[in-house]
């Protein structure tokens, strides 16, 4: 059947279909796209091409024969009343044009008529379909392919724009007045506004997950989160912009269509124009290319409507698209510049942030000479390395990113970046903790997140210092007088009555509740020292079993992950956290300001002091960790394995390969009830 096609065009055409399915399961599936929209849409214009030119080559399976991926298993699937269909795109002034005169000769009307366009920016988000029945809303669902979506009702409910009842918001005598259908699906687009991009992202970066490369994709994973507690911290938005199934309403313009919308409460974008002809659409499309750089939301171009329903019912359908409408895409602001150097930032949470020197470039209008590379996984998955010929991307006002490599101009000089074992800041380990993409300096005294670190220390639940909040904490860091936590007990009242808005009265007080803080209990002063991962309940756990800074400090990973609520990963963290020598430094400072609370829990024994006991098998009047933390406070030192230095094993029921080991190297076992009668001997009721 493929005759007459030459082979390197069926090879091409294939190689398209691979590469565009690919980035449409990233992009669709899995939310991570690695190639742009622009490197996409030239992908999809050839093949759109080639199978324009060679019919015989399309099948239905081609990307081009659908509109998205499949839902995903997770969420039950809805189908959509009236499909939601995709758009074709215009690139230039001329594609617009050429849409105007496609639709004229479609309507048998004259080239040199006009027709009237409804005007309204592309949002860069996530599309869905919102059912109402009788004005409530029964199901909020994603476009999945166009004719079945997720059916994500519980998390688009969480969306504050989301009316879930209808009503309407204005003057009902108006004559465009329109009540409120028996059954309607109103479509529109999920957003993530800039700020909240940028919240969200700082919040990932301080636990510890990977950031979102852009808002759409932002957007788009919150929609699609199986919690919707997590989607309802996402602060989305939606703008609504079009119907799907309508029952007994009809209307005469898409305009109309949105001033409906908004009287029935829904969020539509002010930025909407009403066009005469197309002449006007175009001057809409160039006066948004430079005010779109202001809005505080994305949009990636501006969409044309046929304003009259009717003109749209006769220009209809083609290729799952409307023939009506058009989407004008702004080219992505993109330029090829080189990696001169890969630098790492330290951030306020000592977090370490990989970012690329470039050679200056102007990138739509904008010179950049710097981009993000998020983390070491990013790097690696782009495969950035020094010297290579990149492409950066900036959009919106978020910070300019790599988009990829033009591989094609490597010259085998270009060097691999490694992520440095010690913080640039300030020299302390840098540690990246199973599990985690984010690398962190542990350094208590690093310059870099001195401010936070500080004002944490003295947080409620910290040491509790009444007044010492972001405010002073700013001027004590950058007047010097603040070096390390610990310098707070150093002040004196004229230290601080030489900072702005501070009389010799607050400058007291302040003393007064630096020094009050010194009696803080062990478990705040350990939650207060800001060790990653160690939250009040781990640093209460911590300070009952260790019972002093100095017993915490020289606890091995192996005893520290045997406390409730630690595990390895956190036992890790703790113990680099302890071995730098910048902690020691303010622990000693502490230490000689007075600071040195003791937990009173702990009651040292003889039966277990310094004696190294393990646990094998079930044990049947407490769990182990209950049996570990008693064996604690009585000076002992649980331990999960087996050794020569291993003084106890307790046998429980079925117990494993450990007490073969105890037996081989002659270690002393006793049962459960042998070990109860040890508690009861060191005094403890059992
Ligand atoms: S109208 C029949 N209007 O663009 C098509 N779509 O390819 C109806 N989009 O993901 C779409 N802003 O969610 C329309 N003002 C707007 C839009 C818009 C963004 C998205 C839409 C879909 C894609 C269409």
């Amino acid at each position: 059947m493929n005759e007459n096609i030459p082979a390197e065009v069926i090879a091409e055409v294939e190689d398209l279909r691979r590469r565009i399915n690919r980035a449409n399961y990233l992009y669709y599936v899995k939310d991570q796209p690695e190639i742009s929209d622009a490197e996409y849409d030239r992908l999809m214009r050839r093949l759109l091409e080639l199978e324009e030119k060679y019919p015989s080559l399309v099948t239905p399976d081609s990307p081009t024969q659908r509109v998205g991926a499949p839902p995903l298993d997770e969420f039950p699937v809805h189908e959509h009343i009236v499909p939601m269909l995709s758009l074709q795109n215009a690139f230039s002034e001329e594609e617009l044009r050429a849409f105007d005169e496609r639709c004229k000769r479609f309507l048998d009307m004259p080239l040199d008529s006009d027709i009237e366009y409804c005007c309204e920016l592309k949002f860069d988000g996530l599309a869905v379909s919102l059912t109402y029945i009788d004005g409530v809303l029964v199901t909020g669902a994603t476009r999945g392919d166009g004719y079945r979506g997720e059916n994500v009702t519980e998390n688009l409910r969480t969306i504050r724009t989301i009316p879930l009842n209808l009503h309407h918001t204005k003057d009902e005598s108006k004559p465009d007045f329109k009540p409120i259908p028996r059954l309607v699906e109103v479509r529109g687009e999920v957003i993530l506004r800039h700020d909240e991009f940028r919240r969200i992202n700082e919040e990932r970066e301080m636990s510890g997950e990977p950031t979102f490369a852009n808002p759409r994709n932002a957007a788009a994973g919150s929609v699609r989160q199986l919690d919707s507690r997590v989607t309802a911290r996402r602060r989305l938005t939606m703008y609504c912009y079009g119907i799907g199934a309508c029952e007994g309403v009809e209307f005469e313009t898409q305009y109309q269509i949105l001033r409906t919308l908004d009287s029935w409460g829904f969020l539509v974008n002010p930025n909407i124009r009403k066009c005469q002809n197309i002449d006007e659409a175009v001057d809409f499309v160039r006066e948004w290319q430079t005010k779109k750089e202001d809005l505080d939301y994305d949009i990636d171009g501006v969409v044309v409507k046929v304003n009259s329903i009717d003109l749209q019912n006769r220009l209809g359908y083609v290729a799952r698209s409307p023939r009506w409408a058009v989407a004008y895409k702004y080219p992505a602001h993109q330029a090829t510049t080189r990696v001169i150097n890969i630098r790492v930032q330290v951030g306020r949470t000592g977090a370490l942030t990989p970012v690329a020197d470039l050679e200056p470039v102007e990138v739509g209008g904008v010179t950049v000479s710097r981009a993000t590379l998020h983390n070491e996984d990013e790097i690696r998955r782009k495969d950035v390395r020094i010297g290579d010929t990149v492409v950066v991307q900036r959009a919106g006002d978020v910070i300019p990113e790599i988009v990829e490599v033009v591989k094609e101009k490597r010259t085998g000089q270009e060097k691999e970046f490694v992520m440095p074992s010690k913080c640039p800041v300030c020299g302390a380990d840098v540690i990246r903790l199973p599990g985690e993409a984010i690398a962190r300096c542990t350094g208590i005294a690093c310059p870099a997140q001195l401010k936070e670190r500080i004002v944490h220390f003295a947080s409620r639940e910290g040491m509790d210092i009444e007044h010492v909040g972001p405010a002073l904490v700013d001027q004590l860091v950058e007047k010097g007088l603040v070096k390390d936590p610990a310098d707070l007990y150093y002040l004196n009242v004229e230290d601080l009555a030489s900072l702005e808005r501070m009389g010799e009265k607050s400058a007291r007080n302040v003393i007064d509740a630096i020094e009050k803080s010194k009696s803080a209990p062990l478990a705040r002063l350990i939650y207060a020292l800001g060790i990653r991962h160690v939250g009040e309940r781990t640093a209460a756990a911590l300070a009952e079993r260790f019972g002093s800074i100095d017993a915490l400090k020289n606890a091995t990973e192996e005893e520290l992950a045997s406390v409730p609520d630690v595990g390895p990963v956190v036992a890790k963290s703790i113990a680099t956290f302890f071995r730098q020598s910048e902690t020691e430094e303010v622990l000693r400072k502490l230490k000689a300001a007075g600071i040195d609370p003791k937990s009173e829990k702990r009651r040292v024994s003889d039966v277990f002091a310094d004696k190294t006991v393990v646990f094998t098998g079930g044990l049947s009047s407490m769990t182990r960790e209950e049996a570990e933390s008693i064996v604690f406070q009585l000076g002992g030192k649980p331990s999960s394995s087996v050794s020569r230095n291993t003084d106890l094993v307790v046998v429980g029921e079925n117990p494993g390969s450990k007490l073969e080991r105890a037996r081989s190297l002659g270690v002393k076992v006793v049962t459960e009830d042998e070990f109860l009668a040890m508690l009861r001997e060191a005094g403890v009721e059992v």
